[in-house]
């Protein structure tokens, strides 16, 4: 046999089968009916896709499901469509009409519910705004904002006149939105004074005046008044919103754009270089977003569903704006930080507005251990039947801390995997159908051909760890970087000719479950074992005082490589020598002698990008002793790296 691509230390082998009261009413309620289905999607993928087009409003039905000429894919080619038509105009002939669609809540706590009918009325308006601007179809918009129902008008304002939209995380600074407006050429901008973060005003507009200076193509700014904090407006180039708006018609006739009409830019930022615009076009990202939202989420129209993410990031686009909006869902919206003005706020939204699906991070669960039980416990979260995570693989002893505490041993949870280029969520449990693992994203969706490979592109054993690929299109693929096609051949397609390689590792176990162990470029080899990063910080984070850890290797003339471990304790619990021993004791009981941690770092927090995946790339250099390097735009605090730097214990 060849030499393993990446082993697996992993023993976790608890299951837990769906609920049978879950099963009741649910969109696919049994592992037949998943089963049946997936064959279908991949035996006769064009005969699959064609029955789940025709869920959605066509002014022209597509003539040909897919043309692959690899790596390039064209989906439901001949067909004309609208994703913001299908979002809001279809919606309003029958019972969705004057249903909640968002129902947002401030930092602040102000609050504000649009129905179907007045997000159509906003959307139709400021569509018509754009269009007064001179926004054409396939014309670049940068989209520049917080957490507030115009940044979700705008998105859908964008799909609507065929508008490219870009939109950057309200977190980053001028040179990020600069970077991206000149990458793509944007027209216009839209923005807003500020937004609230614990209790602090965040200033976009002026941010966004750095960065236009330099970005020539760009002729409007668009502002949303929400902090009224001062900014200066620069005549003829910038609008206050609602100046802009309150003359506009509430009707706008959505145009039929082509299916491969580019619909957005999302720019991903890489370990290395500069980001990669990931281009989404129009019908194959609609149809994945909407059925992976209604089979994943299992959507019902009582439901009132919650996604925490930012709209900055893949994950607002599709499962806060797209997918939701699609299947008619009410979706919650908030602006602030999950800890303002205490770290029961989320709770405090799931309680008062009766969130039914709840859909975070790894690194938000994490937190919630860390901050304590008692913030959960001291509001009413019975309202909750689904839990979902995206963004990282999610360490068994938070999944179930997650079901105990949050889920109340209730709710499954969907540990769904995707990522900004696959458009949607590709691995991933079906609530009522499929059984959970904590730690495992399950199977695959479907139409979603996963393999596991080795180096040498055979496929991996049942629990042998190698390189997750998808090796067949689906229509929710990135279809190019952004004016690059050589980057988008080279970075994704050219590990194994025409098959998508995700840069993740991945096991398989003999039920066909899926576990993610990190990402190829943090493999650790110590004495000859390849080891992901995953399992060996879920033992870490298996010890009853660990609330995350963070593992990279370091050179070392024994073992090639030698394992260091950043850990952050629970709340209340101090750090001390002998509580290093007590770990790399627990880990060597737990996984083997070999992945024994060679020393162990306390930290209070660890460096994370601003979507909270952790950046072991910065701890990689911390633990080598140099000075961190390479691109650190996306990290959320730099002082937690300074910090950092501290003796082991
Ligand atoms: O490493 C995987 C991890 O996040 C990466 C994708 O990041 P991004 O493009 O920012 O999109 C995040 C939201 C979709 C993946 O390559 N990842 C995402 N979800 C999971 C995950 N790792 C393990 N389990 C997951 N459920």
């Amino acid at each position: 046999m060849p030499e393993k691509t990446i082993e697996s230390v992993s023993h976790e082998d608890r299951v837990f089968e769906p609920p049978p009261e879950f099963a009741k009413g649910a969109v696919i309620a049994s592992r037949d009916q998943y089963e049946s289905l997936y064959r279908h999607s991949i035996d006769d993928p064009e005969g699959f896709w064609r029955e789940q087009a025709q869920a959605f409003h066509w002014f022209e039905p597509p003539k040909r499901i897919l043309t692959w000429e690899p790596p390039f894919a064209k989906w439901f080619e001949g067909g004309t469509t609208n994703l913001a038509y299908n979002c809001l105009d279809r919606h309003l002939d029958g019972p969705l009409r004057n249903k909640a669609a968002l129902i947002w809540e401030g930092e602040p706590g102000d609050q504000r519910v649009l129905t179907y009918y007045q997000l159509w009325r906003e959307v139709c308006r400021f569509s018509n705004a754009l269009a007064g601007l001179g926004i054409e179809p396939g014309d670049r918009v940068g989209i520049y904002m917080g957490m507030v129902p115009e940044a979700v008008i705008a998105m859908l304002a964008c799909a609507r006149i065929g508008a490219v939209h870009s939109v950057v995380f309200g977190g980053f600074a001028s040179d990020a939105v600069r970077d991206r407006m000149n990458d793509a050429s944007a027209k216009a901008v839209i923005t807003q004074d500020g937004t609230w973060r614990r209790g602090s005003v965040v200033p976009l507009k002026e941010q966004v005046d750095r960065a236009v200076a330099e970005c020539p193509s760009v002729e409007h700014v668009i502002v949303l008044r929400r902090t009224h904090n001062d900014i200066t407006m620069t005549d003829g180039r910038d609008h206050d919103w609602h100046e802009l708006v309150k003359d506009q018609k509430p009707v706008h006739q959505a145009p039929a754009l082509d299916s491969e009409h580019p619909l957005f830019i999302l720019y991903t930022s890489g370990s290395t270089g500069k980001p990669k615009g990931v281009l989404h076009t129009t019908a194959g990202y609609m149809v994945g977003t909407a059925l992976t939202s209604k089979y994943v989420f299992d959507l019902r129209a009582s439901d009132t569903y919650w996604c925490t993410a930012d709209v900055g990031w893949i994950t607002g686009h599709s499962y806060i704006v797209y997918g939701p909006l699609a299947n008619g869902a009410s979706a919650v919206i908030y602006e602030g930080a999950p800890n303002a003005p205490d770290p029961g706020r989320f709770w405090s939204i799931v309680e008062r507005h009766g969130v039914t699906v709840f859909y975070t991070a790894p690194t938000a669960v994490r937190a919630f251990v860390k901050w304590g039980d008692e913030w959960v416990n001291k509001h009413d979260v019975s309202s909750l039947r689904l839990l979902g995570t995206v963004g990282e693989p999610i360490n068994p002893e938070a999944w179930m801390w997650y079901r105990s505490v949050v889920g109340q041993d209730r709710c499954p949870i969907v540990d769904t995997y995707w990522q900004t280029e696959t458009g949607s969520i590709i691995l991933t449990p079906l609530p009522a159908a499929l059984p959970t693992k904590p730690g495992s994203c399950s199977m695959p969706f479907f139409g979603i051909s996963a393999k596991v490979l080795r180096e040498d592109g055979s496929e991996a054993e049942p629990n042998e760890g190698g390189l997750l690929v998808v090796d067949k299109p689906w229509p929710s693929m990135l279809r190019t970087v952004w004016g690059d096609d050589e980057r988008y051949k080279q970075q994704y397609f050219s590990r194994f000719e025409g098959k998508y390689f995700t840069g993740d590792s991945a096991r398989r176990d003999t039920d066909g479950f899926f576990w993610v162990m990190g990402r190829i470029d943090d493999v650790v080899n110590v004495s000859g074992h390849r080891l992901g990063t995953a399992e060996i910080e879920s033992s870490l984070v298996s010890h009853a005082d660990v609330a995350e850890a963070a593992v990279v290797g370091i050179p070392d003339p024994l073992t090639g490589q030698a394992l260091v471990a950043f850990v952050t304790l629970k709340g209340g619990v101090q750090h001390s020598a002998g509580l290093a021993d007590t770990l790399k004791g627990h880990v060597g009981d737990d996984i083997g002698k070999f992945a024994r941690p060679k020393s162990i770092r306390f930290a209070d927090a660890l460096p994370k990008t601003r979507s909270g995946k952790i950046m072991r790339r910065l701890l990689r250099d911390v633990a080598a002793g140099k000075e961190a390097h390479g691109d650190m735009t996306t990290l959320e605090d730099m002082s937690v790296l300074s910090a950092l730097s501290g003796e082991d214990e």
